[in-house]
């Protein structure tokens, strides 16, 4: 509902020329700072996922997990850590994805799904969309069904967002910045 994107919008800081010059760096803390605001930002995801009742909720490393991990409370459904290379101890699979300059790889232990088991997942942000292709990748690659990704934020212009959904990938965010 476009209230509720622009009483989030509200609340997200641009920070210019972060992490280098000409960048604006959309930060998302004071979503969560905000106890009201918070809580209006979860029940957003609470209400779209609540019908569609996932088995689980995938997270991405890092701020995935603060937003993916008190949905899946709330929905009472388990929550995966899709976590950066060499933090999961147990058996990986590994998916590795370009950046603008070089590239990162994500891992996720071969036990956190079964096969078809009907899981969203969730990321604070969609820039390239390097980082949700690869974690859906992940989830399909064990026989996972990705029924939607979530964020908060698109940046549409980098052309992520369009990708994903190219790629067959529903998804769902609040809020766009040019
Ligand atoms: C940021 C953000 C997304 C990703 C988006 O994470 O939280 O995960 O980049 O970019 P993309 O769409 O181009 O892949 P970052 O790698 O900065 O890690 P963090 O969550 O640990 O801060
Ligand atoms: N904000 C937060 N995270 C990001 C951004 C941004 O603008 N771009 C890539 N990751």
């Amino acid at each position: 509902d476009a209230a509720i994107g622009h009483y989030l919008r509200s609340h997200i800081r641009t920070v210019p020329d972060w992490p280098s010059a000409g960048v604006q760096f959309r930060d998302i803390t004071p979503l969560l700072s905000n106890p009201r605001v918070f809580r209006v930002l979860i029940d957003q995801f609470v209400h779209r996922y609540f019908d569609l009742k996932p088995d689980a909720i995938a997270g991405l490393d890092a701020r995935g997990f603060i937003i993916g991990s008190v949905l899946a409370y709330e929905l009472n459904i388990g929550f995966i850590p899709i976590r950066k290379k060499g933090k999961l101890p147990f058996t990986t699979v590994e998916e590795t994805y370009e950046l603008e300059y070089g590239s990162a790889t994500v891992e996720m232990h071969t036990d956190a799904v079964r096969p078809g088991e009907r899981v969203v997942l969730i990321d604070d942000l969609i820039a390239t969309g390097g980082t949700m292709g690869a974690g859906a990748k992940l989830l399909q690659r064990l026989g996972a069904e990705v029924v939607e990704c979530g964020a908060i934020v698109d940046l549409p212009e980098l052309g992520g967002s369009a990708q994903l959904r190219a790629a067959g990938l529903p998804l769902f965010t609040l809020v766009d910045f040019a």
